[in-house]
């Protein structure tokens, strides 16, 4: 336990009880705690696993806006590179979009999710601010009053219940805040019947440019983590597991698949991390129960095909700590208020381009009529997106835009 953790016996209470240490939980308590506001983390995993989990890592223009404005951007700014092209390589041929002159003009910064998550860890406990780890929260009660509870499981597995005047869930789709939501509680999902073979390679990036494939036998991906690391994506069936593909069938389907005998080879290397995706997305009716405030995978689930989950927790837990300092500091309850459906607004558009992507780059399966039709079209909007300059600018506004 670092010096600033807290035991269980220590404190068991806190004007805001956050669950969760990533992107949304640690944004909102590093900006909590500046403004002076009695908060702590619970987070089940060890300091270790949360500094180095591997997830995303293309920050949108409005995440590093936020994290400049409270202080929180100096590793992003040091390691991140600025990054603004996709490349499309098509059964019609391929085609790049400089995502970062078109639309707005704002870039990606490619700085992996774990670096991000570590720095605000580091802010948080360098300026005080207290966490629990390995502390699994289990239930959150008494929400609709103002006192609400979070039963949890210290680290030596023993019950512990915190006190609180309001509970942030930051604890992804499956976390404690999602369970405890009320009976009846309305959750909009769309499975989008595609998965991801998801792999993270230990070879340099095969292209300057993020890669998306459209290929008769399926999507592939390729997108830049680090100079010696590089993500990528295999279109899989439904149910396929992880373990499935041998590296060589991994790298033989990436190889065809991103035409590399047209464009040159990749870099092969050693998968260092694989797992299945299944792209679905969930978007909860409303943010706010009570006492309990939701933000982060564990408000909305967009699919991963555009990047947003990182940067709708970060837009997610500024927008909350300004509601609660609102309220904590000054008695005003507006932006709390206000906080789900300024949210929402957010989440439903990232969740619609997210969709329109998914559209994009993959085929229809089956072979009904149907299937024909969509692909045609599938295939149409390619081309719009190759020739139409206002549907290239729509596409870098929605792309980077958050
Ligand atoms: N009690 C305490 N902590 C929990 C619990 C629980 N019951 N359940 C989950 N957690 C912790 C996880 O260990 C994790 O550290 O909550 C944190 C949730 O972090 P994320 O899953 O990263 O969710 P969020 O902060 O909303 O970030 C959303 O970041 O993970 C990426 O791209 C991914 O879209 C996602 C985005």
């Amino acid at each position: 336990m670092t010096e600033r953790q807290t035991s269980r016996t220590a404190q068991e209470s806190a004007d805001v009880v956050i669950l969760g240490a990533g992107p949304a939980g640690l944004t909102l308590g590093n900006l909590l705690h500046a403004a002076g506001i009695d908060c702590v983390v619970l987070e089940r995993a060890d300091p270790d696993h949360v500094r180095t989990r591997a997830r995303a890592g293309f920050l949108a223009a409005n995440t590093v806006r936020v994290l400049d404005r409270h202080g929180l951007a100096d590793g992003l700014h040091r390691h991140g590179k600025p990054h603004g092209t996709c490349e499309f390589r098509t059964e019609d041929g391929s085609f790049r979009l400089d995502y970062g002159t078109l639309g707005r003009r704002e870039l990606h910064t490619v700085y992996p999710q774990q670096d991000l998550v570590a720095d605000l860890l580091t802010h948080y406990l360098a300026a005080g601010g207290r966490i629990a780890f390995e502390t699994e929260a289990e239930v959150v009660e008494g929400t609709d009053g103002p006192d609400p509870t979070v039963t949890v499981r210290d680290p030596e597995g023993r019950p512990a219940r915190w006190r609180a005047r309001y509970v942030a869930g930051c604890d992804g789709r499956h976390g404690a805040a999602r369970r405890s939501l009320p009976p009846g509680t309305r959750r909009y999902q769309r499975d989008h019947g595609v998965s991801w073979l998801a792999l993270l390679a230990e070879a340099p990036p095969s292209m300057d440019a993020v890669g998306y494939a459209m290929h008769p036998d399926g999507f592939a991906g390729h997108m830049t983590r680090t100079a010696d690391i590089t993500r990528y994506y295999l279109q899989c069936r439904p149910g396929t597991p992880a373990d499935a593909w041998s590296e060589d069938r991994i790298w033989a389907a990436l190889d065809r698949r991103l035409r590399a005998d047209e464009h040159g080879p990749l870099q092969h290397g050693r998968i260092l991390h694989r797992s299945v995706v299944h792209l679905e997305s969930d978007v909860l009716d409303r943010l706010r129960y009570g006492s309990l405030l939701l933000a982060g995978d564990a408000a909305s689930l967009p699919a991963p095909a555009a990047a947003k989950g990182a940067n709708l927790a970060v837009l997610e837990a500024e927008l909350l700590a300004e509601a609660l300092i609102d309220e904590l500091r000054r008695g005003d309850a507006r932006a709390l208020d206000r906080y789900s459906a300024r949210c929402l607004t957010h989440i439903w558009r990232a969740q619609e381009f997210a969709h329109w992507m998914i559209q994009l780059l993959h085929s229809p399966v089956g072979q009904a009529a149907e299937s024909f039709f969509h692909e045609a079209m599938r295939r149409s909007r390619v081309e719009s997106l190759r020739t139409s300059r206002t549907h290239q600018d729509w596409f870098a506004e929605n792309y980077v835009g958050i």
